[in-house]
């Protein structure tokens, strides 16, 4: 009881000083991961032709998610990759091409990610603060060149593989704990096709859906890898 008091004070606060400054009134009240379980719903390899249609689903639960675009794939969909932003989801950096970096010297490395922030600023006005390596795949040149948090994953949910929303769906709720970061990829129908109950199941248990940097944000450090909450105590 006293958590929850003191919740509401805070918050009340925060009300107040949102009155006081109109200008930053529609600036996101993150949960508190501490006080609620929190899942960070992370998407792939876009944005593609579904993209927007995923954003409506979260739009519609007010869930926060984080997409690890593509820098090449930005420029034919600058109006989704700035609607991510202006609907408080977070950006990351996922390479250029989805380059493996462990084949990579550390300056291709460097360029690549530099390419694609550019590009992601352009679109965004905002520099990722994260990135993740495709295929999870890192070396020591890779760790050493990469100056952002790289962000891995606890749940897979291989929708890639079996593009079925159902398997999605199960897996999903089966390996999600407190503090998990959930990989999907937003470049498959049958992934978006799986969020909804995604939503549904995982809000009925009590999740909150917020972006990795809500979720880990001020403790990260960069180049240093996290695959969930849990692996940064
Ligand atoms: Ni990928």
């Amino acid at each position: 009881m006293h958590k929850i008091a003191v919740g509401g004070l805070l918050t009340t606060t925060g009300l107040l000083t949102l009155t006081a400054a109109p200008a930053a009134a529609d600036v996101r009240q993150a949960p508190d991961c501490a006080e609620v379980e929190c899942v960070a719903l992370t998407f792939d390899d876009g944005p593609g032709e579904h993209t927007d249609e995923l954003l409506d689903m979260l739009d519609e639960h007010d869930a926060k998610a984080t997409f690890y675009v593509l820098g090449s794939k930005i420029d034919a969909y600058t109006d989704v990759v700035r609607r991510m932003v202006d609907q408080d989801h977070e950006v990351g950096n996922h390479t250029w091409d989805h380059a493996d970096l462990a084949t990579l010297s550390a300056d291709q490395i460097k360029d690549d990610l530099k390419r694609t922030d550019q590009a992601i600023e352009r679109a965004t006005g905002q520099v990722p603060a994260t990135m993740r390596p495709p295929y999870g795949s890192l070396d020591d040149t890779a760790r050493g060149a990469i100056d952002k948090p790289m962000l891995l994953w606890d749940v897979d949910t291989l929708d890639w593989q079996h593009r079925d929303p159902a398997k999605t769906v199960d897996i999903t709720t089966r390996e999600t704990g407190q503090g998990s970061v959930v990989l999907f990829h937003d470049i498959h129908k049958t992934s978006v096709e799986a969020i909804p109950e995604v939503l549904d199941r995982l809000s009925d248990e009590g999740y909150e859906f917020v972006t990795v940097s809500e979720m880990m944000g001020s403790d990260m450090v960069g180049g240093t890898a996290y695959s969930d909450a849990r692996s940064m105590d």
